[in-house]
Parts: C-alpha cells; sequence; structure tokens
C-alpha cells in the first residue's frame, strides 16, 4: 500500500506537480502558512514537502533558518533539493509520515503540513509524531483540503486575482501560466485521479475533525480559519507546555 501511494506521488512530481505555483489561489496559500510558520531562526519541519516551494520561499527571507523536510516520495524530495540546492540549511528526509519519525522529541521550532493529512493512512499517528518533535511551545500549521470542496471555486478565485493584479504583472503570469499549460493538466489530470479515489484511498476532513485529531495529539488549538479560496481548513496548533 505504501510503496502504490509513493508511487503515485513519485508520478504526480513528474507529471505536473510544481506547476500548482501558477494557481494563484494555491500560491496565496503556501505564502499564508509561510506567514504563520515561519520563525526568524530555528528549525523547521515540513511534514510532506512536495516539490519544495514552502521551503523555497521561508529560506529566500529567512536565511537563518534550518529547514528540514520528510517525505516518502523519491522524485518529489529530488525536485525539492533541486530547488533549494542554493541553501545548505535545508535538508532532506526519506520517511514515512505514518511511521515514527527518525528525529529526537523536542526538536523543531516549527513545523508545517499541508495538504498532505487526507492522503495519510494514519493521520492521527503522524499528527502526534509531528506533536512528539515539536519543542513545547513551537508553532503547527496545518491545512488541508474540506470535504466539500470545490475546483471551480478556486478556478474563479484564481481569475479575481489575476484581474486585480497591475496590468504588467498580469500579462508576465498569464504569459508563464500559458507557457505552463502542458504541465498544469498532467496536474489536473492527477487531481482528478485523487478525486476519483477520495472515498476509497483518501480521508478528508472537516475542521472540528481535524481540531478534535489535534487535540487528541495533545495539540492546543491557537487559531482556525480558511484558505485556498475558503476550499481548506487552517489550524494554528502548538504544543502544550508541560513545564509551565
Ligand atoms: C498534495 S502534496 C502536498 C505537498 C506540499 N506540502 C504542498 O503544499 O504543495 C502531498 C505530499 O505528501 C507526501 N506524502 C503522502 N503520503 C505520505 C507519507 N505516508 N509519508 C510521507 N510523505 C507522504 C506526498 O509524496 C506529497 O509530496
Amino acid at each position: 500500500m505504501t510503496a502504490d501511494a509513493s508511487r503515485f506521488w513519485d508520478g504526480y512530481a513528474t507529471g505536473g506537480y510544481d506547476a500548482l505555483m501558477h494557481l494563484l489561489p494555491y500560491e496565496a496559500l503556501q505564502r499564508r502558512v509561510l506567514a504563520l510558520a515561519v520563525p526568524q531562526e530555528g528549525h523547521l519541519l515540513v511534514a510532506g514537502t512536495g516539490t519544495g516551494w514552502l521551503e523555497y520561499l521561508a529560506l529566500d527571507r529567512t536565511p537563518r533558518l534550518q529547514v528540514t523536510s520528510v517525505d516518502f516520495s523519491a522524485r518529489m524530495l529530488e525536485r525539492a533539493q533541486r530547488k533549494c540546492r542554493r541553501f545548505p540549511q535545508a535538508h532532506f528526509v526519506h520517511a514515512d509520515l505514518c511511521a515514527p519519525l527518525p528525529f529526537p522529541a523536542d526538536t523543531f521550532d516549527a513545523a508545517v503540513m499541508c495538504n498532505v493529512l487526507y492522503a495519510l493512512p494514519d493521520g492521527a499517528a503522524a499528527v502526534r509524531e509531528v506533536a512528539r518533535v515539536l519543542r513545547p511551545g513551537a508553532r503547527f500549521i496545518l491545512t488541508d483540503p474540506l470535504p466539500d470542496r470545490d475546483a471551480a471555486v478556486v478556478r474563479r478565485a484564481h481569475l479575481a486575482a489575476l484581474r486585480a493584479l497591475p496590468w504588467a504583472t498580469r500579462l508576465s503570469r498569464t504569459v508563464r501560466m500559458l507557457a505552463a499549460a502542458p504541465a498544469l493538466l498532467r496536474a489536473q489530470h492527477a487531481s482528478r485521479r485523487i478525486e476519483a479515489q477520495a472515498a476509497a484511498r483518501y480521508h478528508f476532513r472537516t475542521g472540528a475533525e481535524a481540531v478534535a485529531l489535534c487535540r487528541a495529539a495533545g495539540l492546543i488549538v491557537c487559531e482556525e480559519e480558511t484558505a485556498y479560496a475558503g476550499q481548506n481548513w487552517l489550524l494554528t496548533l502548538t504544543r502544550l507546555n508541560e513545564t509551565a
């Protein structure tokens, strides 16, 4: 099952995943997560790296940060590593998020898990593991798509955001997006496969279900909001400070 799943993500890594950044709501999601999660220094854990956009943006603006990214897809990790090659403080680890993480307790000052939870057969165990490796008081940003998400809403939000840009930026973004159209079509095909298998293989949660899962893992919910044009829930969490 795990080998099967990682093969799917390997295929998505070479099949257009990187091009999602052309979609303005997806870029806005990454930037929102970044704004909430990234400390000025310390050690950030990215659980489920994908092709490494978040790490790239984080290290580009916060050079004193250390980032460790975990993924079980070798192809995703290769892409992320290539993207971040000018940052020696970026580390990439091939590991399954549903198994114990290869880090001691209390290692990280912040953590991010963006659009990953739904894909995990044991999401609760993965969240418990992230909580274990966080330092007490550290911040954890967790976001995932809602069960009743609608891709058409995201497309409309993309067009509205595009129209709101200054004309020169709008033009250059449109040209770049047209150039990326084949990759975006491949990405659309992969995300249709996710939708087709949503009931059997993936587990999309409501915000309330996610809150319950996080509390059971010993996390405190600081803030709840929506993101990705209202199609994701997003939680700002922290680990209970046992010594307080
Ligand atoms: C939809 S992508 C999200 C990537 C990135 N966080 C983003 O926001 O674009 C899901 C990622 O989770 C990874 N993943 C899925 N199941 C995993 C598992 N059991 N262990 C480690 N990584 C996993 C996939 O390989 C993929 O890179």
